[in-house]
């Protein structure tokens, strides 16, 4: 399993994507997650799955230092009253201790970068959580954010897929030192997953298509990723990309898709977004 050393945060590469897990299925994809290797959970305030993925951790038996795990505060909660406490709530509800990495879910236009920022830093200064990033914060937000924090950001995790350029975020976080964790990793199972180009890699290495776009974005810089899935062969299948490497040409063609610029997620409180 790669590493993404960010800040001395240690983040596995591939992660378990947990939005729209519920009940006993959360519970039992994070705990079978962890027993097929995976080390990092990806969940948020927002998913209402904190307690089931705390529990399939505790199911697990891992030692909890040997798990990387993520939750993160809705925008409307990133105010200097409320994230705090909102994290709070996230850290008793997931009962391992404090997360790994707390994340500002998205930016709030209406809230000044500098109060959530401070917020931020103030809920690793109480020992709710070991490092703090963001999400869905353009380049700019980004430059700005590290500049103000008196902790390392060590991650944005914004939408990433052969569809879609993240060119612009991407340098920033390399200049930030910071992860890049791609949410929607593989389209969202979509068409993505059907383009001759991802499928004649796919067929060359024998492997499948999720498994070419995932080893596609764990071979750039600073990137991981966070797919999801409620299928116990799909969660071993999206995990092994290790064990072979995309050809440069096969690289380069997948990159090349990414000119489409096909975002997937882009709600009515979402920033203005870069160009690429
Ligand atoms: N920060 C944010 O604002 C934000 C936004 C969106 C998502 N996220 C995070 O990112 C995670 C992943 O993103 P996502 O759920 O939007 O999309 P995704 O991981 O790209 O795609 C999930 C979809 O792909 C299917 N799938 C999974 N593995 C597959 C495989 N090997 N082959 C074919 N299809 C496969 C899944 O179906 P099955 O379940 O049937 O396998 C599911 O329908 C989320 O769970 C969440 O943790 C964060």
């Amino acid at each position: 399993m790669k590493i993404i050393e960010a800040h001395g945060a240690r983040i596995p590469s591939i992660g378990l994507g947990t939005y729209t897990l519920e009940g006993q299925t959360c519970v039992d994809m994070v705990a079978r997650a962890i027993e097929a290797g995976y080390r990092h959970i990806d969940t948020a305030r927002m998913y209402g799955n904190e307690t089931e993925v705390g529990e399939g951790i505790r199911r697990s038996g891992i030692d909890r230092s040997e798990l990387f795990v993520t939750t993160k505060i809705w925008w409307t909660d990133i105010t200097e009253p409320l994230l705090v406490p909102t994290a709070r709530k996230a850290v008793e509800a997931l009962g391992i201790g404090p997360v790994d990495l707390l994340l500002i879910h998205w930016p709030n236009h209406e809230v000044a970068l500098e109060e959530s920022i401070d917020a931020l830093n103030e809920a690793a200064e109480q020992g709710l959580t070991r490092h703090i990033g963001v999400a869905n914060f353009t380049s700019a937000m980004v430059d700005e954010a590290s500049a103000m924090s008196s902790r390392p950001l060590v991650c944005n995790q914004v939408e990433y897929h052969p569809f879609l350029s993240q060119e612009d975020v991407l340098a920033a976080c390399r200049r930030n030192e910071m992860a890049m964790i791609a949410y929607s990793p593989i389209g969202q199972g979509g068409e993505v997953l059907g383009h001759p180009v991802v499928r004649e890699a796919a067929e060359h290495h024998g492997k499948s298509p999720a498994q070419i776009v995932l080893r596609w974005e764990i071979e750039q810089d600073m990137v991981g990723a966070i797919p999801r899935t409620s299928n116990p062969q799909r969660l071993r299948e999206n995990l092994e990309i290790f064990d072979f490497a995309l050809t440069e040409a096969e690289h380069a063609a997948i990159t090349d898709l990414t000119r489409r610029r096909a975002r997937l997620v882009d709600p009515s409180f979402a920033p203005h977004w870069d160009r690429a």
